[in-house]
């Protein structure tokens, strides 16, 4: 079987480090093995919209910022089709059709839709776009005929219906649609990256990012402002790891190599969280380090960012060569899709015949 890689972000804003080691890292690591047929990511500016109407303009200019974080970080279009969601009407399509396969209660019970809807005090007045967003979604995934979607731990109730929708439109159409596996992040920390104080998940709202086009001094600034263990005031103190945002971003970031280079005194990472744990070694030592770690991290991808930032106008002719290949391809399935459904009228030789044959009787 063919193995195509889809995922995609809504263009609400610059992408953050939460962003890079949740999926843009493996996505990157992935288009690099060679071991995919086809790799589509999608700046799902329909998507944001569902929760923006009344401000397309944010979507509109981060639609540019997306692309600019997507190929700074490695993403290459000559690897990789980079598409804008909007481009592919068929998405709309396919949505129109499997609408049909999903109850409203079944969206009510998604969590994440749940508690988006809280976050956004949409409780009183859900618009019918954004609660009907995973289906769009279950389209996207659908008509590139996925078979691995990196994405993060909130979208796996997204796959999951997605993966519902596969099933039905197979049990009732026949089998046309590939059932799409989901790729989590490797460990918890790139899972849930918390931001830098310490809260729950990095968001612009709540201003607690470390965004991929951060300068040095800011990434520096935002590291040793970090939330630590509260209780590890003096340096013998033993201190705690669970919670300790500094810890968490080493599990997510570090890599072997920076132990020589940058804090030779210690093996590695189990070491370091050893001593903390003893008492006697001081968050500032830990953020130093840190620091360094992410300053290795983000300075090749900030300068590469800077230099796509030159061509603008070259970004958005990758996005509309993408966008031409990626509607060719969802028209594909499209077609597949109206055939299994039978809707496919003027190509359905037989329909034409039978009806004749019944009019003639
Ligand atoms: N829901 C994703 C997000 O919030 C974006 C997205 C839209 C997506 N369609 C997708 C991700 C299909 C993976 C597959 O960022």
């Amino acid at each position: 079987m063919r193995k195509v890689m889809l995922t995609g972000d809504r263009p609400t804003g610059k992408l953050h480090v939460g962003h890079y080691v949740g999926s843009l890292r493996r996505r990157v690591e992935l288009q690099n093995t060679g071991d995919f047929d086809d790799i589509f990511i999608m700046i799902a500016d329909a998507q944001a919209l569902t929760d923006n109407a009344d401000n397309p303009e944010k979507v509109r200019q981060n639609i540019i910022e997306v692309a600019l974080d997507y190929l700074a970080c490695g993403l290459d279009p000559a690897k990789s089709t980079l598409f804008i969601q909007s481009q592919v009407p068929e998405l709309c399509e396919l949505s129109f059709y499997y609408m049909n396969l999903v109850t409203v209660s079944r969206l009510q019970r998604n969590p994440t839709v749940k508690s988006e809807i809280q976050m956004r005090n949409f409780e009183a007045s859900i618009p019918v776009g954004f609660f009907t967003y995973p289906i769009s979604q279950a389209a996207d995934i659908t008509a590139f005929k996925a078979t691995t979607v990196p994405v993060g731990e909130d979208q796996m109730p997204m796959l999951e219906q997605t993966r519902e929708i596969v099933h039905k439109f197979n049990s009732v159409y026949g089998e046309t649609l590939v059932d799409p596996k989901i790729l989590l992040p490797e460990n918890e920390a790139c899972m849930r990256l918390p931001g830098i104080d310490g809260k729950a998940k990095m968001s612009k709202s709540l201003n607690n990012c470390i965004y991929l086009s951060e300068e040095p001094e800011e990434i520096q600034k935002k590291v040793f402002s970090m939330f630590t263990d509260p209780t590890h005031i003096r340096i013998e103190d033993p201190g705690k790891l669970e919670g300790n945002t500094v810890f968490t971003y080493l599990d997510a970031f570090c890599r072997p190599e920076y132990f020589p280079e940058f804090l030779p005194e210690y093996k590695d990472l189990d070491e370091l969280k050893a001593h903390y744990k003893r008492g006697g070694l001081g968050d500032m030592k830990v953020k130093r380090f840190l620091n360094n770690v992410l300053q290795a991290e983000l300075e090749p991808i900030r300068n590469r960012r800077k230099e796509f930032q030159k061509d603008i106008p070259a970004i958005y002719e990758i996005l509309k060569k993408g966008s031409e290949k990626a509607e060719a391809v969802a028209a594909e399935t499209l077609k597949d899709v109206k055939a299994a459904m039978k809707i496919n009228y003027f190509d359905d030789m037989d329909l034409i015949r039978e009806q004749s044959e019944k009019f003639s009787e």
